[in-house]
Parts: structure tokens; sequence; C-alpha cells
């Protein structure tokens, strides 16, 4: 589990996040606030790709701020898995679906049913819609592993429909997720709900 103490961040006299406290539970967790409010830049934090200038993150509740970026890497990749903006970027493009899943350590493809994606398994990633690519980037996530996942605005670049099939897939994960997003269903969805301000 990962939770934040006290956590700020600055880049010279911008405070893009201030004092924030936070533990990622079990269920589905969503920062939201409007742009600037730095909604990525603590999910970045979160997910152990950028340091605070003050406050520490926890890791099963294990302080990092001690890590060398070496060790915060290595931690990151055991424990955490990030699905990006971008279906395309989640994904090894010239591999099948199931080459994706078993690439990303799913010993078998019957996650595939559970993600609406049931028989799926032999086409290319290319024959797949950008929601159906995102639900796919979900499911590798689980199979790699990872103690929590984390997304930053994953279904901005869907159409609604999409958005939907994307957020049922996110509601019912097995590990804890944190997602920043403006879309208000997702906010209804979560199980906490952290709002951010831009400062
Ligand atoms: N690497 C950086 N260097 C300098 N300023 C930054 C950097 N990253 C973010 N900021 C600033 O920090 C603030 C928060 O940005 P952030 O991207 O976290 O907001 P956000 O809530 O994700 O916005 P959006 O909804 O537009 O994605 C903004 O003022 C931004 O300009
Ligand atoms: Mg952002």
């Amino acid at each position: 589990m990962i939770r934040a103490h006290g956590v700020g961040v600055s880049y010279g006299p911008v405070r893009a996040v201030s004092d924030v406290s936070l533990t990622i539970a079990p269920g589905l967790t969503v920062l939201s606030g409007p742009s600037g409010s730095g909604k990525s830049t603590l999910l970045r934090v979160l997910s152990l790709v950028e340091r605070p200038s003050v406050g520490e993150v926890f890791v099963h509740d294990r302080p990092t701020s001690g890590l060398s970026w070496a060790q915060l890497r290595s931690l990151r990749r055991k424990e955490i898995a990030i699905v990006f903006q971008n279906p395309s970027d989640n994904l090894i493009s010239h591999l099948t679906v199931g080459e994706n899943l078993r690439a990303a350590g799913a010993a078998d493809l019957s996650i595939l049913d559970r993600l609406g994606l049931g028989g799926s398994g032999t086409w290319r990633i290319g024959a797949l819609s950008g929601g159906q690519q995102q639900r796919l980037a979900f499911g590798c996530a689980l199979a790699r592993g990872a103690s929590v996942v984390v997304a930053d605005e994953p279904t901005s670049q869907l159409d609604v429909r999409s958005a939907d099939l994307v957020l049922e897939t996110l509601a019912s994960l097995p590990v804890p997720a944190v997602v920043a997003s403006h879309d208000p269903r997702l906010v209804e969805l979560a199980d906490l709900c952290v709002p951010l301000v831009a400062s």
C-alpha cells in the first residue's frame, strides 16, 4: 500500500501540490480538480517517478525518501503499474493481445473474459478500439502483479461509450487503483475522492 504524508511539490515559485496526506486503500481513489491543480504531479510522486519537495511517501509502511533513484525504480517496478492516457503507450503494438498479457506475466488468458475481451487473444493490438486497449492495459497491469495501479486521465482520449466500459473495469480491479481524472462519472465511482485545488 502507498501512503503520502504532508506531501508538497514546488517547481521554483510554483506550488504544484500543497500538504497532501492520503492512503491508497483497496478500491478506487480518484484525484479530481481543475487543470493545474497538481493531479499529475501528485500521481508522479505516488508512483515514485518524482520525489516530493517536502513530506514522505511510504510503501508498505516503509519511507522512501532515503532510497536511491535505482532503489526507487526497482520498488516501482515491483509494486506499481502505471497506465498512461494514450492507449497505444500501454501495449506492445507488434504483439497480439495474448502475447501482451503473457509478456506482462499472465499464466493464462482467462482475464480476457473479465475484461469483456473474450476470444481476442490472437488479435493484433491495432484491431482493438482505444477503449479495448485501455481495458487490456489494466489487465496487463494486473498480470504484472503490481500491488497498486496508477492511471492519469485513462479515459480522456475515449468516446463516452468506450470510457464507460473502461470505468467499469477500473471500478472492479482487485487491487487498489489511484486515478487522476476530470470525468465526473469517475468521481461518482470512487471509494475515495481527493479534491485538489489550484494554488
Ligand atoms: N516539471 C514541471 N516543471 C515546472 N512546473 C510544473 C512541472 N510539472 C507541473 N508543473 C506545474 O505544476 C502545476 C500542476 O501541474 P499538473 O500537471 O500536476 O496539474 P494537473 O492537475 O495534472 O493538470 P491537468 O488537468 O491539466 O492535467 C501547474 O502549474 C504546472 O504548470
Ligand atoms: Mg494532468
